[in-house]
């Protein structure tokens, strides 16, 4: 009785001073992180090393690595917290730089590129020279004269922040800018999104081509945002494509999920898939209108809780700097545990945005005032009370209020961490060091400041508005129509199959039409597995027909079809349809 008081005493008494910690890092940090987020934007930030009015360096690092360039993707998640913190009127003194950068964003959008123009796919190119003239040297592993890039998380970035500022502006009563200045520029990206999502794209490392959930969720919400402004202004030709691409799109975010318990973050690259991606989306697509929401992996729901700790726990044994912690402590994480990039080491933005997806969630617990542990959040929820159950606990309870005590001293935990390894200057690095937490890559990384800002926000619990996320229904396997070239009565029709495969090993479909071989198995068609281990094919079908299919298995001469009942889709009676399946 004495122990176990005492000990109680100890560890409220730890928390205490973790928490007192964490709030003086974030009243001097604050100040810090918002200057250097701004020293970073040209035309007179005093580190944007003669960038051009309203754009963003990625770092002031011109060496080792080379970052003295204007991503798309940094300088939206920059604006979109310059453009959050204005409208919540955390800081209005940043009306400038918006508009600077709306001017930038328009200049470079319209660059030819080696990816091409605004409308040949040249807004999938990732960054631009500060001067806003096309970057043509080499990129990657490719050689110095390279072809296209797709990496296309970066127009649905600029378009979501685009359409931030524009919500603000309609609220001052200023239709005529959004309508004649901003819509533009917001239209040409969803047009983009819209045609390219289902194409592959690089993730946001700028390293697997595949499909990338980051990506995937970031479009989703783009084209949902979009279609709420279009209705807004009148601009309502574009409503029915978007609104179409946008049920695909959440149709498809859901094929990311494993049943390991986490999301897997692209479907190619060969990795564990466990990846801040999958944070970072989370986050960057919270909507607290939508509560605990799985179906679009909001914040708090039970899918984004188990991936969290599976994420966290992942680096647990790669750093040596969290070793000797417990496994409910917070730790120092990075963009993927096989990281080898500088080294493979933590990131100052990927470690805030663990705490983040924390304060979200204590966010939208305490504003419905219950909190719902499910099978597959309770080993999250465990970590803060070993004997929890499965069960909803409204905030008169104990054990609400000691799992939200818990989940804010874990949250708590990612922000000590940083500050534990920011120098007494505040600068923030890309990096920290794995083995001595002491700052390394790129100096002043804008994003870093960014994460700092947005995680603080939260834990201060501010919400950022909604885009309308909530009560939104799947329609996987069902087309809403709308996009895409569907002629004389057929629907191109794209199946995807996720199914682990040994190999050599192969997959098929076949089914009771002619495009489908009529259920021969000896003439079915090979899925590619260029997305492994999602396997795919597109075929054109007949439109407004019932179709039974089935996926088949072939590895040398054995042959294995799917179990029964057969698959069975109604095809639209134009345009395109997605069908996601799992092999059973
Ligand atoms: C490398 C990161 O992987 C990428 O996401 C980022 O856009 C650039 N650095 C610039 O910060
Ligand atoms: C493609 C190969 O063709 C297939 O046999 C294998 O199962 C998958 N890659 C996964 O390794």
């Amino acid at each position: 009785m004495l122990f176990s008081t005492l000990c109680g005493f100890l560890v409220v008494g730890k928390t205490l001073a973790q928490s007192n910690t964490v709030d003086a890092y974030v009243a001097s940090q604050s100040p810090l992180a918002k200057a250097g987020l701004l020293a970073n934007i040209g035309p007179s930030g005093s580190k944007s090393m003669g960038a051009k009015s309203g754009i963003v360096v990625a770092s002031p690092s011109n060496v080792n690595p080379d970052y003295l360039y204007t991503w798309t993707r940094d300088s939206a998640l920059v604006f979109q917290t310059i453009i959050d913190q204005f409208s919540l009127s955390i800081d209005t003194n940043t009306r400038g730089e918006i508009d600077n950068y709306v001017a930038a964003q328009a200049i470079i959008q319209q660059v030819s590129n080696p990816s091409g123009t605004i409308t040949t796919g040249g807004l999938g190119e990732p960054k631009f020279n500060i001067d806003e003239t096309a970057f043509t040297g080499a990129w990657g592993q490719s050689p110095s004269t390279r072809c296209a890039l797709r990496v296309s998380d970066g127009p649905a970035l600029r378009s979501i922040a685009l359409i931030t500022w524009a919500n603000f502006l309609l609220t001052e009563g200023n239709t005529s800018y959004v309508t004649n200045t901003l819509w533009p520029l917001i239209q040409n990206d969803l047009n983009y999104v819209a045609q390219n999502w289902n194409q592959s794209t690089f993730d946001l490392w700028e390293e697997v081509d595949s499909s990338s959930f980051f990506t995937t969720a970031i479009q989703h919400r783009s084209l949902r945002q979009g279609v709420q402004l279009a209705n807004t202004i009148g601009q309502t030709s574009v409503v029915s494509s978007w609104t179409a691409q946008a049920g695909n799109l959440l149709c498809f975010l859901q094929s990311y999920w494993n049943t390991a318990g986490y999301i897997t973050a692209n479907t190619g690259g060969g990795r564990s898939g466990k990846d801040a991606n999958t944070v970072l989306a989370s986050i960057h697509t919270f909507d607290a209108a939508a509560g605990c929401d799985a179906l679009t992996f909001q914040p708090c729901s039970d899918v984004a809780l188990s991936n969290l700790l599976t994420y966290v726990n992942a680096f647990r044994s790669v750093y040596s700097i969290n070793s000797g912690l417990a496994n409910n402590a917070a730790a120092a994480t990075g963009r993927y545990p096989e990281d080898s990039y500088m080294g493979g080491n933590p990131w100052y933005l990927t470690t805030l945005a663990v705490s983040e997806q924390l304060y979200d969630s204590l966010i939208v617990w305490n504003q419905q005032k219950s909190l719902n542990v499910t099978s597959l959040s309770l080993p999250f929820f465990q970590l803060f009370d070993a004997s929890v159950t499965v069960g909803t606990y409204t905030s008169t309870s104990s054990t609400f209020t000691t799992l939200t005590t818990g989940v804010k001293t874990f949250a708590d935990g990612f922000v000590a961490t940083v500050a534990k390894y920011t120098p007494s200057s505040g600068s923030l690095s890309e990096q920290y060091s794995k083995s001595d937490g002491s700052p390394l890559s790129a100096t002043d990384l804008t994003w870093s400041y960014a994460a700092t800002l947005t995680s603080f926000d939260a834990r201060a619990g501010l919400v950022p508005t909604s885009w309308g996320a909530k009560g939104l229904t799947s329609s996987c396997g069902i087309s809403t129509g709308g996009g895409g070239g569907s002629s004389s009565g057929t629907v191109s029709v794209t199946f995807n199959v996720d199914a682990t495969t040994v190999f050599g090993e192969n997959i098929y479909i076949c089914g009771s039409v002619d495009a489908l071989q009529n259920w021969d198995p000896d003439t079915a068609l090979i899925l590619s597995a260029a997305t492994y281990p999602i396997w795919s094919i597109t075929v054109n079908l007949p439109a407004s027909t019932q179709v039974q299919y089935k996926y088949i298995r072939k590895f040398g001469s054995s042959l294995t079809w799917e179990s029964d009942p057969n698959d069975v889709i109604n095809t639209p009676s134009g345009g395109s349809f997605i069908e996601n399946d799992t092999w059973r």
